[in-house]
């Protein structure tokens, strides 16, 4: 088959395991620089070209989109589905799962357990959106952050506020803010599973090495690998599905009342590789070879 692989960092990790378990199978593999590609929106004919030439004809593409380039990268992406190539993540799930308060409504609405979320535009009723949560210590996230940051712990009413209108201040339509329940009892750990079709292929807890409450390996977070139960792997399974996407690093507190889903990632870094030594490339590879021969199918989430 002819693979492109959508990526800006053709030295990155996920990209090179790719592209190498690709080649192992025989697949004649491209990395293309989606933020060097330009797209042209014609009547009937949409094309997109790459280095001074159009970028012919892939099999199969393997969007790797980075979240600063969201909106660009999700275009060249769509441009390609309308060519009727087919993608393993489609471009809509993609700026789907960049959005945490509408993850968190999709997720919610599939009877997936998430923590407690409020989203809201002020502070007047301060009291009753943190009661709605639990209280203090209150989770404060900017919908579109990433590897961390612009996740904040409030551990007072007092301070809840005050961070709630620092960010209110920077404020435009596109940035929502959520109140989120304070997983106390899972604090500084969380889970990465990394799902591929209806399997989760690897999973790993993370542990954050200082005594931040956020896990995340960006942040000097440590993986180990870890066995999920069986309604842990039902959760994620159910949870990629409810975005749409078919690749997915699905994210998983431990909690009193079993697991929460924190977000559902499009572009899941192959880092679990290292710490699970299992074959992740491989399971995406494979899954695209059994699943590119068909037409894209329609997005279905209607959210
Ligand atoms: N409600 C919560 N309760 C406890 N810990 C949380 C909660 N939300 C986030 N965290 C911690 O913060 C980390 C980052 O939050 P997350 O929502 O995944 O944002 P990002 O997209 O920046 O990774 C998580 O991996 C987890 O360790
Ligand atoms: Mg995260």
């Amino acid at each position: 088959m002819k693979i492109a692989i959508l990526s800006n960092g053709p030295g990155n990790y996920s990209t090179k395991r790719l592209k190498e378990e690709a080649i192992l199978r025989g697949h004649e593999v491209s990395v293309i620089k989606y933020k060097e590609c330009y797209a042209s929106i014609e009547q009937n004919n949409p094309t997109v070209s790459y280095k001074g030439k159009d970028l012919g004809v892939f099999d199969a593409i393997i969007p790797r989109i980075a979240s600063n380039m969201t909106r660009y990268g999700t275009a060249i992406v769509r441009q390609l589905e309308m060519q009727g190539c087919y993608t393993v993540s489609s471009s809509i799930a993609i700026s789907r799962s960049r959005d945490k308060l509408r993850s968190m409504q999709l997720l919610a609405k599939s009877g997936i357990g998430i923590p407690k979320t409020v989203v809201s535009r002020n502070t007047t009723d301060i009291d009753d959106l943190l009661d709605q949560v639990g209280g203090t210590p209150v989770v404060i996230k900017l919908a579109r952050g990433t590897h961390g940051n612009g996740v904040v712990l409030a551990e007072t009413k007092k301070a809840a506020k005050s961070v709630l209108q620092a960010f209110y201040l920077t404020n435009d339509d596109g940035t929502n803010i959520l109140l989120q329940e304070f997983i106390e009892e899972s604090a500084g750990t969380d889970i990465r599973a990394f799902v591929v079709g209806s399997r989760v292929v690897a999973s790993m807890k993370r542990q954050s090495l200082d005594d931040d409450f956020r896990s995340n390996l960006h942040k000097g977070g440590e993986g180990t690998i870890v066995k999920l139960t069986d309604e842990e792997k039902k959760a994620v399974v159910k949870a990629a599905k409810a975005m749409g996407l078919n690749i997915a690093g699905v994210d998983l507190l431990r909690s009193n009342r079993g697991p929460l889903v924190l977000e559902v990632n499009s572009s899941p870094g192959f880092g679990v590789e290292k710490v699970t030594g299992r074959n992740v490339a491989l399971a995406v590879i494979e899954y695209v070879e059994l699943n590119a021969k068909r037409r894209n199918r329609k997005d279905k989430v209607g959210a």
